[in-house]
């Protein structure tokens, strides 16, 4: 594996913050283009985005108790508004009523909880007519643009020490053919802008939404039913929408984000969960919840999670078999050890066919009991388990390979 990548994939499970002016109005961080406001009216947002209270700190500490090990934080939404201190933008919380610069704080409470840094990054800004032209109708207009962008980079390159992941979004024309086609990677000069980026951060990993494939894939809201060869990432909100959004009471369980997280290691991917604070910073209730389960369940069965992948068992099994009645789960896998994650606890004995591997010995994860292992054939039996299940959501049984 190269190097590079190593951390990013061991880490398997880190925090994405969506705030900015458009947790404000809470419609999702869509609103100024959806609902067509002007950018001189958008703007006025900033004058009530003082947020006193805000710690980035306290997301950093939520992110650590919910065992995630990376984060990523929209440094500028496509909206414009940077959370940066920036030459080339007057609409920054630097330069508007809240006088802070919101990055260099998370960064710095960052490093104290060694959590790697993310900055994602909005390749368009709305406030540009040019962004909507494309390079083709004004290329001075679209010169400018890209400018603004590329230095925007370079000073998030650049002004706040090791950058560990950039997180680009928005390559794609506002509409199709609105650029006449021009590809997107010659749109946003995304050669130059990479090779840029690697010389100020050697150890970055730049995500693939600029044009080109960069580092690792970034499938939205959705998990990979097939391994790929590449390095891969699920980003997800806890509800349906990323940017804080107060009529969205849509969450998932914390079961349900538990399943999720096994089902992108157990395809060697990693999960990405979203949070949208309030405007003044604070993280709805229903979100802080989820995380200390999650943080909970972690604290006892990390082990089958961080450093993990893809195992010899059910490996080419679609995601559906853990909520086909009789499965107990899904499986991740590390040096010699499956991890049989079972989400429907049966009772004294597992059954598992298909079984092509020879196991050594069993324990349950949590507690370091026995899981007698008694193989027929390629049918696995494991015995003698306790009556109720070890835990409430995924109880881990730990199979030792005969290696
Ligand atoms: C989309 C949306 C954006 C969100 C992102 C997260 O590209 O435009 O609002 O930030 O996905 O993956």
């Amino acid at each position: 594996m190269e190097e590079r990548v190593r951390w990013f994939k061991e880490a398997r499970f880190g925090m994405f913050i969506h705030w900015g002016l458009y947790s404000i109005p809470a419609r999702g961080e869509w609103v100024m283009l959806i609902e067509e406001i002007p950018k001189e009216e958008y703007a006025l947002l900033a004058n009530s985005f003082n947020p006193k209270e805000c710690s980035p700190e306290s997301w950093v500490k939520l992110a650590k108790e919910a065992g995630m090990n990376y984060m990523v934080f929209t440094t500028r939404h496509h909206d414009g508004f940077s959370l940066f201190d920036s030459q080339v933008s007057e609409f920054t919380s630097a330069k508007t009523a809240a006088g802070r610069d919101f990055v260099a704080e998370y960064v710095k409470a960052c490093r104290k909880y060694n959590m790697k840094v993310g900055f994602y990054y909005s390749l368009p800004d709305w406030r540009y007519k040019a962004y909507f032209e494309g390079p083709k109708k004004n290329p001075t207009a679209w010169k400018y643009f890209i400018n603004y962008v590329h230095t925007q980079v370079r000073e998030l390159c650049s002004n706040y020490g090791r950058v560990d992941v950039i997180w680009f979004d928005g390559d794609w024309p506002p509409y199709p053919g609105a650029w006449d086609n021009v590809p997107v990677a010659e749109a946003w000069q995304s050669e130059k802008l990479f090779a840029m980026i690697r010389k100020l951060q050697p150890h970055i990993l730049i995500n693939n939404r600029a044009g080109l494939p960069g580092d690792f894939d970034t499938p939205e809201q959705n998990i990979l039913t097939q391994a790929p060869e590449r390095p891969w990432e699920t980003c997800m909100p806890m509800n349906d929408t990323w940017g804080y959004t107060k009529a969205d009471k849509n969450w998932k369980s914390a079961r349900q984000l538990i399943i999720n997280l096994v089902m992108c290691v157990s395809k060697g991917g990693n999960y990405l969960l979203n949070i949208g604070p309030c405007p003044d910073g604070t993280v709805p209730s229903p979100s802080l919840k989820r995380l200390k389960e999650i943080g909970r369940w972690l604290s006892l069965h990390g082990e089958s999670i961080y450093g993990a992948g893809i195992s010899p068992l059910f490996t080419n099994d679609p995601p559906f078999i853990p909520f086909s009645g009789g499965m107990v789960g899904l499986s991740t896998f590390k040096d010699n050890k499956i991890y049989l994650h079972v989400f429907r606890w049966p009772g004294r004995e597992i059954c598992i066919g298909r079984v092509n591997v020879k196991i050594k010995k069993g324990y349950i994860l949590s507690t370091g009991e026995e899981a007698r292992v008694v193989q027929k054939g390629t049918r696995l039996f494991i015995r003698g388990l306790p009556l109720k299940a070890p835990d409430t959501i995924d109880s881990v049984i730990v199979l030792e390979l005969d290696k």
